[in-house]
C-alpha cells in the first residue's frame, strides 16, 4: 500500500487531466480511450478513428544521411504536398485526434526535409486554426533562416525535433553529410532565444543512435544545454534495411543510457530514449501515415505507396480505406506468425523481437563523457 501511494500521487494530475478532458470533449476522449485498447489488443476490425495522423510534406531532400533508406534508393517516389491537397487529406481526420492534453495529433514529417516544401509553415498554421491540439515535425535543421524561425513561432507549431546525430562537428557531418554543424546548431539556438512563449515550440534534439556518435550522448545533452533546447531524444537506429544491419549496431547499454538521462536532468534538461523494438507496433490500429499524394501507408517506415498502400485519401474516403480488407488482413497478418513481407526485417514486428535483443544484448559499449 505504501508503495502505491507514491504511485498515485504521481498519477493524480494524469487523471485530472483526462478528467477534464473527457468533460470538454467527450467523443474525441472516448475515440482516445478506445484507441487505447486497440493498441493493446490489436483486433483486426478498429471501432476507434486514429488519434495520431503523420503527413509527410515532401520526399525531397537536402542530405544523403548515412542511415537513412532514402539515401540508398535510387528510385525516389519524389514530390510535395500541395496545400490543397493538404486541406483535403486534413477534413477528414479533424473530428479524430487526440486529446488537448495528451501529446498526440499531427505529426508533419517523413523520408525527406520537411522545410523543402514550402508551405509547410502555411499547413501547420491552417492545422492549428482548424484547432488541431498538437503539431509536430522533424527536421534536419538546414535550411532554416531568420524567416522561417519567425514564420515557425507566428505558426504555432508545438512541437519541432532536430536531427542532432553528433555532437562534435566530424561526427554530425559524417552521419549527416551535406549538413553544416556550425549553421544547424546556430539556427536552432536563434529559434530557442525568439520563442516568447515558454518551449513553444518545444525543442528536441533528435540522436539516433549508431556506431559513430555512441560515445557521445552525454556530449549532445551538453550542446542541448548550451543550445538552449527543452529535450534530447534518443533513438536506436531501425535497421529493416540490409545496408544498415551489416555496419551498425542496436541500442545503448541501460548504464549508458540512465548515466545520460542523469546528466541531463543535473542540467534540468529532459531526456527521453526510445527503443524500437520495446514495443511491438502499434500504427496500423492507431497511426496511418499519409504519403505526399495522398495515399495512406502502414508506418514511415514502409513510406512508398508503390510498393504498398491501403488505398487513396484523394479518391476514397478513410472511413472506407480504415477498416477495408487490405487494413483488415495486414493487422491480422501482423500479430500472426507470418507476418506481411515488409514487415519482417523491422525491429517492432513481432517477429523480428529475438533477433532484436539478441543483438542488443551483444552491445557493451557505454557511453563516456
Ligand atoms: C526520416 S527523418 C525526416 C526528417 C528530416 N529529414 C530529418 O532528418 O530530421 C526523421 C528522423 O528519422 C531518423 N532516421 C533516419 N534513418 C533512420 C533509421 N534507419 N532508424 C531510425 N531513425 C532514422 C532521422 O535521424 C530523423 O531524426
Ligand atoms: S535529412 Fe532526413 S530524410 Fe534526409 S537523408 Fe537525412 S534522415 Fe533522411
Ligand atoms: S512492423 Fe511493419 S507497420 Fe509496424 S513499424 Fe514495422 S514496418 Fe511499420
Amino acid at each position: 500500500m505504501k508503495k502505491l501511494m507514491p504511485l498515485a500521487r504521481r498519477l493524480k494530475p494524469l487523471v485530472s487531466l483526462l478528467a477534464l478532458d473527457f468533460a470538454r470533449r467527450p467523443r474525441r476522449s472516448v475515440n482516445y480511450l478506445r484507441a487505447c485498447l486497440a493498441a493493446a489488443r490489436r483486433p483486426t476490425y478498429v471501432r476507434n478513428a486514429p488519434v495520431s495522423l503523420n503527413i509527410e510534406p515532401t520526399t525531397a531532400c537536402n542530405l544523403k544521411c548515412t542511415m537513412c533508406d532514402r539515401t540508398y534508393s535510387s528510385d525516389l517516389n519524389l514530390g510535395s504536398l500541395s496545400f490543397d491537397d493538404f486541406k483535403e487529406i486534413l477534413s477528414q481526420f479533424h473530428y479524430l485526434l487526440g486529446s488537448h492534453h495528451i501529446q498526440t495529433g499531427l505529426l508533419m514529417t517523413g523520408l525527406g526535409e520537411p522545410f523543402l516544401n514550402k508551405n509547410l509553415l502555411r499547413m501547420i498554421k491552417y492545422a492549428k486554426n482548424q484547432g488541431y491540439p498538437y503539431v509536430h515535425t522533424i527536421t534536419n535543421g538546414t535550411v532554416l533562416d531568420a524567416t522561417k524561425t519567425q514564420g515557425i513561432i507566428e505558426s504555432g507549431l508545438d512541437h519541432i525535433s532536430v536531427s542532432m546525430d553528433g555532437a562534435t562537428k566530424e561526427t554530425f557531418e559524417s552521419i549527416r553529410v551535406g549538413a553544416q554543424f556550425e549553421k544547424v546548431v546556430s539556427s536552432i539556438k536563434d529559434l530557442a532565444i525568439k520563442r516568447t512563449t515558454r518551449n513553444k515550440p518545444f525543442i528536441d534534439l533528435n540522436i539516433t543512435i549508431q556506431d559513430q556518435n555512441r560515445n557521445e550522448l552525454e556530449y549532445v545533452v551538453d550542446l542541448a544545454f548550451e543550445m538552449g533546447v527543452d529535450r534530447v531524444s534518443a533513438r536506436v537506429l531501425n535497421a529493416k534495411f540490409a545496408h544498415i544491419e551489416a555496419t551498425s549496431s542496436f541500442g545503448l547499454t541501460d548504464e549508458a543510457i540512465a548515466s545520460a538521462m542523469q546528466y541531463a536532468r543535473a542540467k534540468n534538461l529532459q531526456f527521453r530514449y526510445a527503443d524500437d523494438d520495446s514495443d511491438p507496433c502499434v500504427y496500423p490500429w492507431i497511426w496511418p501515415y499519409v504519403t505526399w499524394n495522398g495515399y495512406i501507408t502502414p508506418c514511415c517506415y514502409n513510406s512508398d505507396p508503390r510498393n504498398f498502400n491501403f488505398g487513396n485519401l484523394l479518391e476514397t474516403s478513410f472511413e472506407d480505406i480504415w477498416n477495408s480488407s487490405i487494413y483488415r488482413d495486414f493487422r491480422r497478418d501482423l500479430v500472426s506468425d507470418t507476418p506481411p513481407e515488409i514487415c519482417r526485417r523491422c525491429p517492432k514486428c513481432p517477429s523480428s523481437y529475438t533477433s532484436a535483443r539478441n543483438i542488443s544484448a551483444n552491445n557493451e559499449l557505454k557511453a563516456t563523457r
